[in-house]
């Protein structure tokens, strides 16, 4: 078997993309070794899911923390105990500080519920559907990017994108995108761990190319 890039994925709740990327490893599709998965929040689902799969887990509760910089030094320190080559956030709902990110850049990527640089930010589902009703967006999606000290405003990687229905709620959109997610995401670790995807300069390269504004998931298997 070819060699595993180590991974330490970071979550805060239900962990479904989490399970996608633990299914694309078991079935061989994807070449990592899931180190360890690590929570802010007790009692998050994805920490059951990770325990199923025999992958350690780790809580670290931000709340046990006086400031975000010690709660950040607390993570690293985790996570580099692990010395994974990339890190994965997958549903962790903290801001970071720029020390944090910066320790990181180049290999740390997260996944966002919108088309980016749409809607970044909290509550994407509802201000998809709030923009589509007066009419100043079409579509939806979900994006994959680089963490850069900009908050969601990293180098988009990959992107898949869903209809907005006319009697959509906030659940059937989320559902929608959710589906997407785990589509796009165990990709994008895989183009990482064949060396095919790269950052440099505050870009993302993909095969030797920088990329300007992130593939399109349909586009590459339409
Ligand atoms: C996903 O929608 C992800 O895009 C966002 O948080 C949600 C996590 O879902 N950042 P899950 O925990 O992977 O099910």
């Amino acid at each position: 078997m070819s060699e595993l890039l180590p991974v330490v994925i970071l979550i805060s709740g239900g962990g479904s993309n989490l399970q996608a990327i633990i299914n694309a490893s078991q079935t061989g599709e994807l070449p990592v070794d899931i180190r360890a998965v690590i929570s802010n929040i007790d009692g998050a689902h994805g920490l059951v899911r990770a325990q199923e799969a025999g992958i350690p887990t780790e809580v670290i509760k931000h709340t046990d923390f006086a400031s975000r910089e010690g709660f950040d030094l607390a993570l690293q320190n985790s996570i580099d105990d692990h010395e994974p080559a990339l890190i994965i956030l997958a549903g962790f709902m903290r801001l970071l500080s720029d020390n944090f990110v910066n320790h990181y850049l180049g290999r740390m990527i997260n996944i966002h519920p919108s088309l980016l640089p749409k809607l970044k930010g909290l509550n994407t589902h509802q201000r998809a559907l709030e923009e589509h009703r007066a009419g100043t967006l079409k579509e939806h999606g979900a994006s994959v990017h680089f963490v850069t000290p900009d908050l969601d405003g990293g180098p988009v990687i990959l992107q898949a994108s869903v209809p907005i229905k006319r009697d959509d709620t906030i659940e059937s959109l989320g559902a929608r995108v959710l589906i997407r997610e785990h589509q796009i995401y165990p990709v994008v670790i895989r183009w990482f761990a064949e060396g095919r995807l790269g950052f440099k300069d505050n870009q993302a390269i993909f095969d030797g190319q920088i990329l300007e504004h992130g593939l399109s998931y349909d586009e590459l298997t339409s």
